[in-house]
C-alpha cells in the first residue's frame, strides 16, 4: 500500500502530539510532505522531529498549500483559523482532517460545510473520544441492549484546574470556549451513546467566586434526544474533589434492567437488576481495538479517501454536534430551552445548494 502524503498545519500545542505520537504510529500509511507553523521555533522543533527538509517547512499557510505536494491536509490550529485553512484546502483540492471543533461559531461551521459541499471536498473532524476503547466498550453494551432500553445518560467531566495549570491559554480568554473547545467532545459523545440527535437543550454556565479564570468554568446541561433519551451533562474546570479529567470522563446509563457505568478507572460495569432489591455487578471485557482514539479517526479517514465508507466524524455528521454545541451556548446565554433540531435544520436549509 502506498503512503498518503500529508500537509500538517499547526505543530505546537496539540500539534506536537500529532508530530510525536499519532503520525509516527502510522508511518506505514502516512508521510508528511509539508509542515506549517507561524512560530519559527515550533516549526523547527517539529520539522526536526519529522526529519523534514527545509523546503517542506513553511511559516505561512498559503505558501504551504501552494508548495507542498500532498494528498490531504491535517489542520491543528486554533478553531478561528479553520475557515482560512479550509478555503486554501479547497483551492488546492486537498481533503481535510481537522481537529475539533469544526469551527468557533455556528455560522462559520455552516460556511465550511457549504464550501466543502460546493467543492465536493471530503472533510472530517477529529472526534477521537468516540474511538477510545473504553467508549467503544460502553457503546457495544448499549448497541446490544444488554440491559434493555435506555432511559437516561449522565456524563461528567471534572478537572482540578487553575489558570496556571489549565494550558491552552486562548481557551481561557474567549467567552464560551469551554463549550465549543471542551464540551464539544462530550456533546458529540452523547449523540454517539444515545444513538440520536438532540431535540432540545437547556442549562447554565457560570464562574464561582473562587475561580482563577476570567471566563466561565462550570457548565450544566440537560439535553433531550429525539429518541426520548435524556442526557445530563456536567463540565467543571474547578473540581477540587473527585476527578474525571480528559479521557477519564464518567458516564452512567440508566437502562430498563439496570445501569451501565464507566468511570476514571476505564472499566465498563454492568449493574444488573435481579429483582427483590438485589443487583449483580460485572465488569465488561473491553472490545478489541486495533486503532484507539486518534489513530482510529485517522485510519477511518484514510480509508474514506481510498474509497471506503464515510467515517462517523465526517462533516455532514459533525454539523449536528456543532448544532447541539451552539444551541447549548444559546441556552446558557438566554436561560431558555433551545430547540436544537430547529436551529440545526434552519441552518442547513440556509446553505442548501440549488438543484
Ligand atoms: N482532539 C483532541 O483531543 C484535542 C486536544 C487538544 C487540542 N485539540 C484541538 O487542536 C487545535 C489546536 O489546539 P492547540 O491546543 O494545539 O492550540 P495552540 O494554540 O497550542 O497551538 C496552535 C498552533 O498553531 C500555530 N498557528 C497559529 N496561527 C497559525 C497560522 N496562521 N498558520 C500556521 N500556524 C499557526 C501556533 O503557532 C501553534 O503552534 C484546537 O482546535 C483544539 O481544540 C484537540
Amino acid at each position: 500500500m502506498s503512503r498518503m502524503r500529508a500537509l500538517l498545519i499547526g505543530a505546537g500545542g496539540f500539534g506536537s502530539a500529532w508530530v510525536n505520537t499519532f503520525l509516527p504510529a502510522l508511518n506505514d500509511r502516512i508521510v508528511v510532505t509539508g509542515l506549517v507553523d507561524i512560530n519559527p521555533e515550533t516549526l523547527k522543533r517539529a520539522g526536526d522531529a519529522l526529519g523534514l527538509p527545509d523546503d517542506q517547512r513553511f511559516v505561512d499557510m498559503a505558501n504551504g498549500f501552494a508548495r507542498a505536494e500532498a494528498d490531504f491536509c491535517i489542520v491543528v490550529v486554533q478553531p478561528f483559523l479553520r475557515l482560512e485553512a479550509v478555503r486554501l484546502a479547497i483551492a488546492h483540492g486537498l481533503p481535510v482532517l481537522a481537529e475539533k471543533p469544526l469551527a468557533e461559531s455556528w455560522d462559520t461551521g455552516l460556511e465550511i460545510l457549504r464550501l466543502t459541499r460546493k467543492a465536493d471536498l471530503k472533510m472530517a473532524v477529529v472526534q477521537n473520544y468516540r474511538y477510545t476503547r473504553r467508549v467503544r466498550t460502553l457503546k457495544r453494551v448499549l448497541d446490544d441492549a444488554t440491559l434493555g432500553r435506555v432511559n437516561f445518560i449522565t456524563a461528567r467531566f471534572a478537572a482540578d484546574y487553575t489558570i496556571e495549570n489549565a494550558g491552552g491559554a486562548f481557551r481561557h480568554q474567549i467567552p464560551y470556549a469551554m463549550a465549543y473547545e471542551g464540551a464539544v467532545h462530550h456533546l458529540d459523545q452523547l449523540r454517539n451513546l444515545s444513538g440520536a440527535e438532540a431535540a432540545t437543550v437547556s442549562g447554565y454556565q457560570w464562574n464561582p467566586a473562587w475561580t482563577t479564570f476570567s471566563n466561565d468554568t462550570t457548565l450544566m446541561l440537560l439535553i433531550r434526544m429525539a429518541n426520548g433519551v435524556v442526557c445530563q451533562y456536567e463540565n467543571n474546570h474547578l473540581a477540587r474533589g473527585t476527578q474525571n479529567g480528559w479521557h477519564e470522563e464518567a458516564y452512567r446509563v440508566e437502562c430498563e434492567h439496570g445501569s451501565v457505568t464507566l468511570d476514571g478507572d476505564h472499566v465498563v460495569r454492568l449493574h444488573e437488576h435481579l429483582g427483590k432489591g438485589r443487583m449483580r455487578t460485572t465488569d465488561v471485557e473491553p472490545v478489541p481495538t486495533e486503532y484507539d482514539g486518534h489513530l482510529g479517526v485517522i485510519v477511518d479517514f484514510l480509508g474514506w479517501l481510498e474509497g471506503g465508507p464515510t467515517p462517523p466524524t465526517a462533516i455532514e455528521d459533525n454539523i449536528w454536534t456543532m448544532g447541539l454545541t451552539f444551541a447549548a451556548i444559546d441556552a446558557v446565554q438566554t436561560s431558555m430551552t433551545v430547540d436544537v433540531a430547529a436551529k440545526t435544520t434552519t441552518g442547513l436549509d440556509s446553505i442548501a445548494l440549488p438543484d
